[in-house]
């Protein structure tokens, strides 16, 4: 009691002062609540922005079997090149024929442009492959990294020979140094002998790929995918799930086994914008299911596969039911689930597990979710979804289902897809918000957004299905790109995810991945060219909760209300979280007001303490960002704070800078 007159005499002095009242954050160190689950704070990877194409997936040459429906999309030809189509890959039929151009012509061969490019570093080393047979004889062929816009003497700066010997199919390989650094490269291949020779499923990686694998991921995206250690990894999107029909739907069969032989698809995210379109956009499938859970492996992420409910995609099809599969056709799609949950867990003997460990993954990779159905709403997809709930709790009662709740953050859909999801008794409910400002903050109009901001899920129901927010990011009004402000605000909301821990079991912003020269939507969380990459602000707040999720919630109030940007708690919002193991409590203050905000902690009952150490993202420019040019303009900084403990507990005195985030790890 003499405590709180001290502090109300203090706020007292301060508001005659003209200074900042200081807030009082009062945390229960003794009441460890709910625990926070591992998947609490996650990654969601969908191949929009050329994220997969283009981006975390190595390959640097496109259209590398000649699939797309412009066969010759993304390569210059020249001289005598034929296109055939009886290949020695059932599902990639195409491949070219390199002949004599005789007396007239001189030269044949062909270009690659790469996507916007081929990015290249001094020293490094890049993997050239490909399936060739000579026809009659042996054959030559000559493969060169060029600069086609060079100004000086050589366009090609690498230039190998490549012996095709016989006329059988086989893969070749040959190794290439680059001396430069440059991200605008092609590749480009001569034919130099008499013989012609026939090219299939030409490639191109860097020998230094994440784990070293040959088809194998960037490694600085993927290292920062690692960096950022989430819970849970949701793939392969989002609406390519679903595509704008079902014949351009993601089918996870088609992307494993080898990588030749996986079947070309078009990418919804190619046309879906005419203000952002991009007419090479494909999936060659290259990155499939089976990199997508190994990945999950590397980083310790558990993998949440999503898959197709029978659906094309609801906004594409609006009141086009005939756009969606028949219910009494559904099984094939039912069998995808089933089969998937074989793939990933099934013994190297069963059908599908066969498939994995053939892929060099004998073991299983202990799946233990499965999305269903992407972003759709209405009873057009909860009557689908019953037989699949049905088919999968009768063979795998153990797996975790995630249903949908729709687009939208709240109103009479999102209730109905809750209820619908409460009867069918999903495990948990995936949530996607969009949202402005006012939204992240609280101070939306309440009749609209009755669930707006950090108090959202203080009101949910504690014993349905568990949530997932599975793609949110603050949108800013009329700024609908990455800048400080909206991240600073993604981290207050966050705040009510860590106090409902309890009922919020998993989240991930979204998207994740972004090519500066091919995005279709921003803002995202990790932008990159061809040979370089930056961590958005948003990124930062991501792993900052991710690396200080704590074991356990403990409660923390300011007045006894908790501390979600309330009035009276002038745009600061809280939370804590011990952890268990170390023995640490962390407590995590946003302000998201334009001053600075004297804030004390009161660690109650909190034994022992001995120091703080502090990380503490804060920056004035509130439509700035991290770029290519200066990647680490905005990171967060770690500091200490000092910490006054008694018999009754601990406290710190402190104040948050003007929209910033701050974290406090008191040991
Ligand atoms: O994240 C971009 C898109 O937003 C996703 O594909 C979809 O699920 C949502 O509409």
């Amino acid at each position: 009691m003499k405590s709180r007159l001290f502090t109300c005499a203090l706020a007292l002095t301060a508001c005659l002062s003209g200074q900042a009242q200081t807030h009082v954050l009062d945390i229960q160190t003794n009441k460890v609540g709910a625990a926070v689950q591992n998947t609490m704070y996650g990654m969601f990877f969908e191949d929009i922005n050329y994220a997969a194409d283009g981006g975390l997936y190595g390959e640097l040459v496109k259209n590398r079997s000649f699939e797309f429906p412009q066969n010759f999309m993304g390569w210059k030809v020249f001289g005598n090149v034929q296109l055939k189509n009886d290949g020695p890959f059932e599902r990639c039929p195409h491949y070219v024929v390199l002949s004599d151009p005789g007396h007239g012509e001189r030269r044949t061969g062909l270009q690659n442009e790469g996507f916007f490019g081929i990015g290249v570093k001094k020293g490094e080393e890049y993997r050239f492959s490909v399936w060739a047979r000579a026809i009659g004889n042996d054959a030559k062929i000559r493969v060169q990294l060029i600069d086609e816009h060079s100004m000086g003497e050589n366009q090609q700066f690498v230039s190998h020979d490549l012996d095709i010997k016989g006329n059988k199919w086989q893969k070749y390989e040959v190794v290439m140094k680059s001396p430069i650094t440059f991200d605008k490269a092609n590749l480009r291949i001569f034919l130099k002998s008499r013989n012609a020779v026939a090219l299939e499923h030409v490639s191109l990686f860097p020998v230094n790929t994440f784990k070293n694998r040959e088809n194998g991921l960037r490694q600085d995206l993927a290292q920062a995918l690692a960096d950022a250690h989430p819970g849970i990894f949701r793939f392969p999107g989002g609406c390519i799930v679903e595509g704008v029909d079902l014949a351009t739907r993601y089918q996870w069969k088609n992307t494993v086994g080898p990588v030749e032989n996986r079947p070309l698809n078009q990418n919804r995210w190619e046309y879906t914008f005419e203000h952002r379109y991009y007419p090479d956009y494909y999936q060659s499938y290259g990155l499939g299911f089976f990199e997508y859970f190994q990945l999950c492996e590397d980083i310790i992420a558990e993998p949440l596969p999503v898959l197709n409910v029978g659906m094309a995609c609801q906004y594409q099809n609006w009141n086009n039911e005939k756009a969606h599969v028949p219910y009494d056709q559904l099984q094939p799609y039912i069998q995808d689930c089933l089969d998937l949950i074989e793939f990933a867990n099934g013994p190297a003997d069963s059908e599908w597990g066969k498939v994995r460990a053939e892929m060099g993954h004998p073991a299983p990779f202990n799946m233990k979710y499965i999305g269903v159905g992407n972003e759709q709403w209405d009873t057009l997809y909860y009557k689908r979804l019953e037989p699949f709930v049905k088919a999968i709790r009768a063979k795998y009662p153990n797996i975790k289902i995630v249903g949908t709740s729709g687009p939208d953050s709240e109103g009479k859909m999102f209730e109905k897809g809750w209820e619908a999801m409460k009867k069918q008794k999903a495990d948990l409910v995936d949530e996607h918000y969009y949202r402005d400002e006012q939204w992240f903050l609280g101070t939306a109009d309440r009749n609209r957004y009755p669930n707006c901001g950090a108090l959202r899920y203080d009101s949910y129901d504690r014993k349905g299905p568990k949530v997932f927010a599975g793609e949110y990011a603050c949108h800013g009004r009329g700024k609908k790109w990455n800048h400080y402000h909206t991240s600073i605000l993604e981290a207050a909301v966050m705040t009510g995810f860590e106090r409902n821990a309890d009922v919020v079991h998993m989240t991930a912003y979204a998207p994740l991945f972004a090519h500066v020269d091919g995005w279709q939507w921003r803002p995202d969380l990790i932008w990159f060219d061809n040979n370089r990459m930056f961590k958005s602000v948003s990124y930062y707040v991501q792993q900052m909760y991710a690396t200080n999720k704590g074991t356990n919630v403990l409660p923390l109030t300011m007045d006894k209300k908790p501390v979600a940007g309330q009035e009276g708690q002038d745009g600061l919002f809280a939370s804590a979280v011990t952890d268990k193991q170390k023995g640490e409590v962390i407590v995590k203050v946003v302000n998201t007001s334009d001053k600075a905000q004297p804030v004390t902690l009161n660690l109650i009952k909190m034994k022992n303490a001995t120091s703080a150490e502090t990380i503490t993202l804060s920056h004035s420019g509130m439509d700035d960002e991290n770029t290519l040019d200066n990647p680490e303009k905005i990171t967060p900084k770690a500091g200490s704070a000092d910490v006054k403990a008694d018999k009754k507990g601990a406290t710190i005195d402190d104040t948050v800078p003007p929209m910033s985030f701050r974290l406090y790890r008191v040991k």
